[in-house]
């Protein structure tokens, strides 16, 4: 299907390692909808990194999940709890999941150092601290240390955020130089990855781009470098009303 595909992605992924002792810190892309009653409508996102989860699990690591959830503006707030999270999660993975109740600070050390080989732990949504969205790196030392801690051997960073991929954030570019040689892509990130590589550069023409969702501005620029590789676009969703609106409808 595929012709001249480029190997511009050298990607060391969670199969370059075994996890087994190792204190893995994950960034996932959790931020899930949720109803009036905190129950989760759609859990694709969830089911989309538990390979990587079940892998680290399978290898004999403790996992320490960190995410965001939407876009709280005012600190700590109950409709923006990742505590939400925790039975789907648990009753998913078939494990207990821990919750601290903060992401950083003596909540989040304490469940962090005593984590044990095949246990989980969800941190409380990064963003009810302002520093996460600012890329602060004294916020992202303090999230590497949950996983460093007092084994600095056995700490390692993944990275399976797709959906925040985009964003230079302190949980997703800037923690990453705190774990020199020891950080990688988990499953879901390396896969959209080398699709969207073959597609970009390998795809066999007629080649047509569909697109959707909500949030239009951070797709104009996926939308620039597509315009001059597809021969077709579609745009549906809610993006769909912007360009239509542009075009005088
Ligand atoms: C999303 O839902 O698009 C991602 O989780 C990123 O969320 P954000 O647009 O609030 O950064």
């Amino acid at each position: 299907m595929y012709k001249n595909v480029p190997l511009v992605l050298h990607m060391m992924t969670v199969d370059n390692y075994n996890f087994s002792g190792k204190k893995a810190l994950v960034r996932v892309d959790f931020n899930v909808p949720l109803d009036a009653n905190f129950s989760i409508t759609d859990d694709t996102r969830i089911k989309a990194a538990l390979p990587t989860i079940n892998k680290l699990l399978k290898d004999g690591a403790s996992v320490i999940l960190m995410s965001h959830l939407g876009r709280p503006k005012e600190g700590p707030s109950e409709k923006y709890s990742l505590k939400h999270i925790v039975p789907q999660l648990s009753s998913l993975l078939g494990r207990p999941v821990i919750f601290a109740k903060d992401c950083i600070g003596s909540s989040a050390e304490k469940a962090a150092l005593g984590l044990k080989p095949g246990e989980v732990l969800l941190l409380e949504n990064l963003r009810f601290h302002k520093e996460e969205e600012k890329g602060d790196e004294g916020f992202a030392k303090k999230l590497a240390e949950l996983s460093l801690g007092n084994s600095p051997e056995n700490g390692f960073y993944v990275n399976d955020a797709f959906g925040t991929a985009h964003r230079a954030h302190a949980s997703t570019a800037v923690i990453a130089k705190f774990f020199s040689g020891k950080k990688c892509f988990g499953y879901l990130m390396s896969s959209e990855l080398t699709s969207a590589d073959r597609l970009l550069h390998g795809a066999e023409h007629p080649f047509t781009a569909i697109l959707g969702g909500a949030k239009v501005s951070d797709k104009i620029l996926i939308l620039e470098q597509l315009i001059a590789k597809a021969d077709n676009i579609i745009i549906g969703g809610g993006m769909a009303f912007t360009f239509i609106k542009a075009r005088g409808g």
